[in-house]
């Protein structure tokens, strides 16, 4: 790959960053105000609020600097707070942990950071349904649901059999995957964003749009997590249909993607209105990198141009103006509501940044 433009792309965001993240400190940013200034969203138990602390861990990674080092562990320690009230967490304490403590834990072996991650897995792992055989989504009367988003949950679960050598967790992780091979992914290769479940026998009861165009649709963003979330299963199981999944997913996912490298909200919506979601740009180029690298020949090529061209859409979308602060601009929440239309979301941030120190040639797996 073109490692000069590699190099460049990541020095214009870390030297953004190194001005933005001590006006930022410790705030978990969510997206941007008018002024272009990070804002943060909801509250503590919101299921992005370790993106942030993983930007600082990938920043230091990338340059050493110690002060994303104190900013990231400090962000660590504030997200305790959503421990407290843990009957406001959900199933996405992946998110949240893994790339704060997990990843403290496993750049520098912090006891207090792993104890955290072990607190967010055994809440994950009591999330599922034994019958039914799948992790259910959020609370209250969600009792039935289960979302694509939640494979990239999974290797909170991986890293903590790999750690306390319990295959419990682990074993967690393969039958929700196993659930999700059978009741999400179709046959031409693209992924439901949610299915409802009756939770007592596990029966299929409906299968909602959730953040897509329609029910049968293909929410780009969801595709991504399937992806990435598919790649990172065998990559801790070495189960080869989990790899196979991911391909194919991929390939659904590359043969749909617009010719600027961009992804559109959702592959199988009406060509008007043009919307475009880089998040998930971000999110499938990191799926793909892994990928690339249990694959040949020109399958290898095909997925390398595809990162190629993805990272160049999205760089034409980064904001590298020291006065404003999220660096990837028109993210979008869900097909279905205008106000999160084309908005910067810190994620996005986070999974270019991944995709970028994993292409120089970082190897701290942070899933
Ligand atoms: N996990 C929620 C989303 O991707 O918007």
């Amino acid at each position: 790959m073109e490692q000069k433009w590699i190099d460049a792309f990541w020095e214009k965001i870390e030297t953004k960053l190194s001005v933005v993240s001590p006006q930022v400190e410790t705030c978990f940013p969510y997206t941007t105000d008018e002024s272009g200034k990070y804002v943060a969203f909801q509250n503590v138990q919101w299921w992005t609020n370790g993106f942030w602390a993983g930007m600082m861990w990938l920043a230091y990674l990338g340059s050493k600097k110690e002060i994303y080092r104190e900013i990231a562990i400090a962000c660590e320690e504030e997200l305790d707070q959503a421990f407290v009230d843990f009957s406001e967490l959900h199933h996405d304490v992946g998110f949240m942990w893994l790339p704060s403590a997990v990843a403290h834990y496993r750049i520098e072996g912090d006891e207090n950071a792993k104890k955290r991650g072990m607190h967010a897995a055994t809440l994950l792992a009591g999330r599922f349904n034994v019958v039914a055989e799948y992790i259910r989504a959020w609370n209250e009367d969600c009792t039935g649901i289960a979302i694509i988003d939640c494979m990239m949950n999974l290797p909170l679960l991986y890293w903590a059999s790999e750690e306390t050598k319990d295959p419990r967790f682990k074993m967690i992780a393969m039958k929700h995957s196993d659930t999700v091979i059978k009741n999400f992914v179709r046959e031409d290769g693209s992924v439901a964003h949610m299915v409802n479940f009756n939770p007592e026998t596990g029966e299929v009861v409906s299968i909602p749009r959730g953040q897509g165009y329609a029910s049968g649709s293909a929410w780009t963003r969801g595709q991504a997590w399937a992806i990435y979330g598919f790649v990172l299963g065998y990559i801790h199981t070495g189960k080869q249909e989990y790899l196979d999944t991911a391909k194919k997913v991929a390939r659904y996912f590359i043969e749909h993607l617009s010719e600027d490298g961009v992804p559109v909200v959702d592959f199988k919506a009406p060509e008007e209105p043009a919307l475009k979601d880089t998040s998930a740009g971000a999110v499938a180029a990191c799926g793909l990198i892994e990928i690339i690298k249990y694959s040949e020949g020109s399958e290898k090529e095909n997925y390398e141009y595809a990162v190629v061209n993805i990272l160049k859409g999205l760089e034409h979308n980064c904001n590298f103006s020291l006065d404003e602060q999220s660096i990837l601009q028109n993210g979008t929440e869900r097909y279905h509501d205008t106000r999160g239309f084309h908005i910067p979301m810190i994620y996005g941030d986070y999974y270019l940044m991944e995709a970028l120190l994993k292409l120089k040639g970082n190897h701290v797996l942070f899933w």
